[in-house]
């Protein structure tokens, strides 16, 4: 039997030259593409995928060409909430096209193509050691769907990441210099410090990139379920107790959006934010929206 040992050079599979072929590829898909923008953070269940769309949805009604790539292909909750679960993709011009939302976001989630009741499974060699493989194959499979779907022009691409603060490392190194990162949190300590070490964790080697350009750029965090809106008494209500010595996020706060058991309805069936616009959470979405903007306007493009 071969040990790792025994393989000569790439073992006769280019892998090198198929790296490079696929990077071409995307760089090729992307182009049109203003910015990428991956919502993560190291705590999971926080909102990043409840934030994601609804984001896209406010900077949608500015006018924007927004698309969402839900990268959590093991448990997609996109699909459902963008209202794409049975969408089907079809030829586009050059490439596969994306199904779209009924406000125009183009979603691509595997949640489109797997139904509820079943598990992807990235096969392995060895029986019972999917671990090996996994997370080469997930980013594999990310680098196709960057290249095989037709993105097009693009205000903004968003990555609705899946939780773990080694993990956001991971699509930070894969997605490369021209993706931001927007960390969401909520006001529980316990998610504060899980998030606070997702900051530390996407700092390092932020900035030693060429001619000291960033390698990733930290727009800041949102912090989620600050609150509970009360529909009876229209008044927001605290839904965690603060700590006297909360855990500090050292980026910037682009605003904080309220429990709203309705936008929880709205997900859970796939509806879009319209109906409920002049509602706190609705603001507070709407605020955060334009503070991400603002913030990816100002901040002067990385390298190619
Ligand atoms: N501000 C909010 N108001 C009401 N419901 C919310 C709010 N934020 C999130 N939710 C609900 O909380 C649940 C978890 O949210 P979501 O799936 O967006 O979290 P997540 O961080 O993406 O989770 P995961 O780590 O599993 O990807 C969902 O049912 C969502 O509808
Ligand atoms: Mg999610």
């Amino acid at each position: 039997m071969k040990g790792y040992h025994d393989i000569v050079g790439d073992g006769g599979s280019r892998i090198l030259d198929q790296v490079a072929e696929q990077r071409s590829r995307i760089t090729d898909g992307l182009a049109g593409v203003r910015h990428l923008v991956a919502v993560g953070s190291g705590k999971g269940g926080v909102g990043k995928s409840t934030l994601t769309l609804h984001l896209a949805g406010a900077l949608r009604a500015r006018g924007l060409r927004i698309a969402i790539l839900d990268a959590e292909f093991n448990g997609p909750s996109l699909a459902r909430m963008a209202g794409v679960q049975v969408a089907l993709f079809v030829p586009g011009s050059h490439k596969v096209s994306l199904p779209r939302t009924k406000n125009g976001i183009a979603v691509f989630s595997m949640g489109s193509v797997i139904p509820e009741s079943e598990a992807l499974e990235f096969e392995s060699a060895a029986q019972g050691e999917s671990h090996t493989w996994r997370a080469t194959r997930e980013f594999a499979l990310l680098g196709e769907i960057l290249a095989s779907f037709e993105w097009g022009a693009l205000d903004l691409l968003m990555f609705d990441l899946p939780p773990g603060a080694e993990r956001t490392v991971q699509y930070a190194d894969f997605l490369g210099p021209r993706a931001s990162f927007l960390l969401v949190t909520i006001p529980s300590e316990v998610a504060r410090g899980v998030v606070a070490r997702s900051v530390a964790a996407l700092s390092k080697g932020a900035f030693d990139g060429a001619q000291g350009r960033p390698n990733r750029r930290l727009l800041g965090y949102v912090e989620n379920m600050s609150g509970y809106y009360c529909r009876d008494c229209d008044a927001i209500k605290p839904l965690f107790i603060s700590s006297d010595e909360p855990a500090v996020l050292r980026i910037p706060c682009l605003g904080t959006v309220p429990f709203d058991p309705e936008l929880a309805r709205h997900c859970d069936r796939g509806f879009p934010l319209e109906d409920l616009p002049n509602t706190p959470v609705g603001r507070a979405l709407d605020h955060v929206a334009q503070q991400l903007l603002d913030s990816l306007e100002s901040t002067t493009e990385p390298p190619l």
